[in-house]
């Protein structure tokens, strides 16, 4: 199917452990950027993008073939979901009633808990429109999945555009009170995924203030400015700079300036020996920036590379990690008569 330059093709990608086909969806504009993305956890296994000299490079980690997606790995573009990052001792409360959901590290919930919107398998659909071609992926999450209240229905939408950007919109409506947190959980290196480390990126955040954490990663509430700290990414700055004065690296949530809910930019990354730049806009209030910590060599990904430490980041759209236990964060319960909405748009060109 075609329209505008813009092209979607769709391949079969083998079958999961009970036998059931997982579908890849081959997305092309009229620059020649393709992206693929899969009913299995709605995962984006491929992003190729043109450097200055116009070559192209897939600047996402992921493996060759699904067997590598249905096995062990640290979310390679998937999306996340019911709620992303961590709740502490996987417990909140809402309207009066505790809620204990699964606990999946250590003793706290993960990115959606044991089997989270990263391994379900998603209905697709084309989703062509003027701004390019799209694959809807739409999920039913079932009441008390994971724990979680409530029958959740999500969409998740990935266009590529004509403009060079990956579009992902997400939609969720429930039929009891729940909390929702989505986000994609893509890992880029803009030297090409096979490029050993990101340390030479330079980022810019925009935000003042960021969530500290605890030792497990959990927020400890406050909100502190990124103002003499390796946080500090108002002003363009290389990753590696001060990544050594943080235990592991940079795993954290920055909140993003702004007073209401708008699509804005939120981030930018320049990798200067291909020239290419990824910006971050989003109408979420945080995003997580990692720096690919825990990669420790033991993933065999495309064209043989071995993703070591610092291999690739995320920057994950979202809002902030265990909200349900800080009545300070931005609230992520959503409500029957509710809609829940998310865009997010990664624009890439060249300098
Ligand atoms: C997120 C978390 C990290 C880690 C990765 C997956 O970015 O914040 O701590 O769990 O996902 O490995």
């Amino acid at each position: 199917m075609s329209g505008r330059g813009a092209t979607f093709q769709r391949l079969s990608f083998g079958e999961t452990q009970d036998g059931h086909p997982v579908d890849l969806y081959v997305l092309t504009n009229k620059h020649g950027m393709i992206a693929k993305v899969m009913t299995y956890g709605a995962i984006v296994t491929e992003l190729h993008a043109p450097d200055r000299s116009g070559r192209f490079g897939d600047i996402v980690l992921g493996f060759e073939d699904l067997e590598g997606y249905l096995g062990r790995h640290p979310y390679f573009g998937a999306v996340i979901g019911r709620v992303a990052n961590r709740i502490a001792r996987g417990k909140f409360k809402l309207d009066g009633i505790e809620y204990k959901l699964a606990t999946n590290d250590g003793p706290n919930h993960l990115h959606g808990g044991l089997k989270g919107f990263d391994k379900v398998l998603w209905q697709a659909e084309p989703a062509l429109s003027r701004n390019g071609s799209g694959v809807k992926f739409s999920y039913l999450s079932h009441d008390d999945e994971e724990g979680y209240p409530g029958n959740l229905s999500v969409a998740v939408t990935y266009t590529l555009t004509e403009d060079n950007e990956l579009r992902i919109e997400y939609v969720a409506k429930t039929d009891k009170a729940t909390p929702v947190n989505l986000t994609n959980h893509s890992y880029f290196n803009l030297a090409g995924a096979e490029h050993p480390d990101i340390l030479g990126h330079e980022l810019s955040v925009a935000a003042d203030h960021f969530t500290p954490v605890d030792n497990a990663l959990i927020p400890t509430g406050e909100i502190t400015p990124v103002e003499h700290t390796p946080l500090d990414f108002r002003n363009s700055r290389t990753v590696g700079a001060r990544l050594r004065e943080l235990p592991g690296g940079y795993d954290h949530n920055f909140v993003l300036n702004r007073s209401r809910k708008e699509l804005a930019s939120a981030a930018h990354v320049y990798e200067p020996t291909t020239g290419r730049c990824m910006e971050i806009l989003t109408t979420e209030p945080g995003i997580q920036f990692y720096s690919g910590n825990f990669l420790d060599g033991s993933f065999k990904g495309k064209k043989g590379a071995v993703y070591g430490k610092h291999q690739g980041f995320c920057l994950e759209a979202q809002h902030f990690p265990d909200s349900v236990n800080h009545p300070n964060f931005p609230s992520i319960i959503l409500r029957p008569s509710e809609t829940y909405t998310q865009t997010t748009i990664h624009r890439f060109s060249t300098r």
